[in-house]
């Protein structure tokens, strides 16, 4: 019955492999040709090639939930600065009213509360996400299709001249910025060319990457101006993700969650064995067409990570132990076997 249980352990790729494409590869399942659209841009900065007098690049990624749209960014970051977290994020689900860019831009002054606005950029932000390895800080716009109609002409600036005026007269420059809008414009209509014309399953594969860019293309540009799309460098599709895609992006986030119980155990860590049968659990229930990745994400919360943390608390897990874990009989919910007990989550 163990047989195939395997331990899980850091893939024997070089810890530090030389090249950024290499290391986001690592990071990004399936994604190659948003990989090999960004690079050329970092290599022309860190060169000093760089036009002066805009952003270093600006890049809209389009495409359906959940295929690692956000997760690029992050990965750039990690990759550039050491951290996901050097990111200056706006997220613009939060000024979908025009009045709302105050809250980026800060109130000019004299306006009832100008003094309590603290704008969500400003220079000091923007160089607190750049780092001593790289001048680049890397801007992110998410879900850009939420955004009020003020915030798009305020964008227009950003990525037209690379500045942007706060409301107390000062400027922000991006001259030194990678600049990511994400949407998902167009996305529903991509899903229903894969599904009409080819099943479902896509058995016979997706279709063509040119077409669902044209579709995704088309939804951009009814929605935004043709001067703020002629503003933009290079806009990436990203692909539904298939069942290969889904079975590495497991592996990656077994291999983190590995990684965070050594960091937060220390000394007392454990190890985890998933069985290949709780593997394919975990698959059977987190793949999704429609949340993408992300529903493998809850999946392996409810299922792996929760019932983990009851184990650490009811001190069942010893330190340096092997964590087995395999679906129960009926393949209903997954149980973990430490030392001589088996433990079913309730
Ligand atoms: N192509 C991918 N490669 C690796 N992980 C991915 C990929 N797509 C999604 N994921 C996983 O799913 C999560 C959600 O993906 P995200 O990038 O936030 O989706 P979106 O495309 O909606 O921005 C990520 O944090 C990551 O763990
Ligand atoms: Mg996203």
């Amino acid at each position: 019955m163990r047989a195939n249980v395997v331990p899980i352990r850091p893939k024997p790729c070089p810890p530090e492999e030389g090249d950024l494409a290499g290391r986001l590869r690592r990071r990004i399942v399936g994604q190659e040709e948003a990989i090999r659209a960004i690079v050329p841009y970092v290599e022309l900065y860190e060169a000093g090639l760089a036009p002066a007098g805009r952003p270093v690049g600006v890049f809209l990624l389009l495409g359906p939930t959940g295929t690692g749209k956000t997760r690029t960014v992050e990965a750039l970051a990690d990759a550039l600065h050491g951290s996901e977290r050097n990111v200056l994020r706006i997220d613009c689900g939060e000024f979908q009213l025009d009045h709302e860019v105050a809250k980026l831009i800060g109130a000019p002054p004299g306006y009832l509360g100008h003094r309590e606005t603290h704008p969500l950029i400003s220079q000091t932000k923007l160089n607190a996400v750049a780092s001593e390895r790289s001048r680049l800080s890397i801007v992110l716009f998410d879900e850009i299709e939420k955004a009020a109609g003020s915030l798009a002409r305020l964008l227009l600036g950003v990525l037209d001249k690379a500045t942007l005026k706060l409301g107390d007269n000062t400027t922000v420059q991006f001259d030194h910025s990678l600049i990511f809008l994400t949407s998902n414009l167009g996305a529903r209509e991509m899903a229903k060319q894969t599904t009409e014309r080819f099943g479902f399953a896509g058995a016979a594969g997706q279709p063509p990457a040119a077409r669902l860019e044209r579709v995704a293309l088309r939804a951009v540009k009814k929605r935004f101006s043709p001067e703020f799309v002629n503003r933009i460098d290079r806009i990436l599709t990203y692909h539904p993700l298939g069942p290969d895609a889904f079975e590495a992006i497991l592996d990656l986030q077994l291999e983190a969650l590995q990684q965070h119980i050594a960091g937060r155990l220390g000394e007392n860590a454990f190890r985890l064995a998933l069985s290949a049968e709780a593997r394919r659990f975990l698959l059977e229930r987190g793949t999704s067409a429609e949340y993408g990745a992300r529903e493998l994400k809850r999946v392996l919360h409810r299922h792996l990570i929760q019932p983990l943390a009851r184990l650490v608390l009811d001190r069942l897990a010893g330190p340096g132990e092997v964590v087995r874990v395999e679906p129960d009989e009926r393949g209903e919910r997954l149980c973990f076997r430490a030392g001589t007990g088996v433990h079913m989550p309730s």
